[in-house]
């Protein structure tokens, strides 16, 4: 229960897209598929990909520098930076830890979440409790994930649908009680850890030779499985959000779900009545971008005027694990 506790809110906003583009058209050309295959199937028409020589930490610096400017604060200011991905620069340590360092921010600490595409969702959470509680004032929550480097480009059922990018949001102390994060909620079931994973490259099975050749080091997964579980569980999980908060769906201005398919996010729609209307969609520039997804769509629909001061917004995702989860914010 949230108790008397201050609220925590979102108090500035930043993105990340890498420049470099590849269109439906050029997948065309990498495997056996086609524009029309992807823009029905998915919705996506075309995603960024990370340019070589740079990481995860470089896609999260830039969106971080543009959070902290829109909140008005410096790197100074952070008590802790945490960070929502799968492609870390490294193994260890963590990317939030390389981020910590590019920022010049010296007195916080810095870990990474691994909840996939709900790596976001997750890092604010924590971030919420974080403030709520008084442990610290100031975080840079950050979701960044350079999935093109872990898709086999051979296969088709998968390297159409992710790509690159980084958000970020400061959470501090609301500066005005109705205002700020309403409610968070988290959800896992690790039942379903194979069916969407990345088989090697973890203690279990260390990189060979082996490894790299069976392609053992990209994403596999059982898409129809995830699509079903994806939208029953984002649906139940934003109930649950919005019932904590005490808000009814009427009164959510925009949802904002995780962009993986055009047609989970209009199946979702659906379940909870919301007019597509309603809903923030950018997975067509940009694809899956995992733990990016959110925080990305958040800016853009603050920069595009969809959120306006007062505005009730809702955030769900769905990742690997399973890992899923939601929140209420009042602007
Ligand atoms: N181009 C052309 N044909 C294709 C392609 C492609 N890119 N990919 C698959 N096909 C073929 C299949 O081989 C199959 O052919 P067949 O009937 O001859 O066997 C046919 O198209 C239909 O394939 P399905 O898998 O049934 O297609 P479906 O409608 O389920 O769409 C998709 C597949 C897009 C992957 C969908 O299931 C999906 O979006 N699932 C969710 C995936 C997802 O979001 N994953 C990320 C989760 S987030 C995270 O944590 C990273």
């Amino acid at each position: 229960m949230r108790g008397s506790h201050p609220r925590s809110a979102i108090l500035g906003t930043g993105s990340e897209l890498p420049s470099r583009v590849i269109t439906n058209a050029a997948l065309e050309r990498l495997v056996d598929t086609s524009d029309q295959w992807i823009t029905t199937r998915t919705g996506i028409k075309e995603r960024r990909v990370l340019e070589e020589g740079k990481g995860t930490a470089d896609m999260a610096y830039r969106a971080a520098v543009r959070a902290l400017k829109d909140a008005g604060m410096e790197a100074k200011d952070l008590d802790a930076i945490i960070m929502g991905t799968v492609t870390p620069d490294y193994p260890f340590p963590s990317s939030a830890c390389v981020l910590e360092n590019m920022l010049g921010a010296r007195k916080v600490f810095s870990f990474d979440v691994n909840a996939a595409c709900s790596g976001f969702l997750n890092a604010l959470a924590i971030a919420d409790s974080l403030v709520r509680t008084g442990m610290i004032r100031h975080a840079l929550v950050v979701g960044s994930d350079a999935l093109s480097r872990m898709l086999n480009w051979k296969d088709r059922t998968t390297c159409i649908l992710f790509g690159d990018g980084a958000g970020a949001v400061v959470v501090g102390p609301s500066h005005d009680g109705a205002r700020g994060i309403l409610s968070t909620r988290l959800r896992t079931d690790g039942s379903h850890v194979k069916t969407l994973y990345v088989p090697a490259g973890g203690s279990l099975k260390p990189a060979s030779a082996e490894s790299v050749r069976k392609n053992e080091h990209t994403i596999a997964m059982n898409g129809k499985e995830v699509f079903k579980i994806a939208v029953r569980s984002m649906d139940g999980i934003s109930r649950e959000a919005l019932d904590e908060a005490d808000v009814s769906i009427d009164q959510v201005s925009l949802v904002i779900p995780h962009q993986a398919n055009l047609r989970i996010i209009t199946a979702l729609a659906e379940r909870l009545k919301v007019p597509m209307s309603k809903v923030m969609v950018n997975l067509d520039r940009y694809g899956n971008t995992s733990a990016a997804s959110v925080p990305v769509a958040l800016d853009e629909a603050r920069k595009e005027g969809r959120i306006q001061r007062g505005d009730i917004v809702l955030l769900n995702a769905f990742g690997a694990g399973f890992a899923w989860g939601a929140a209420v914010i009042r602007f």
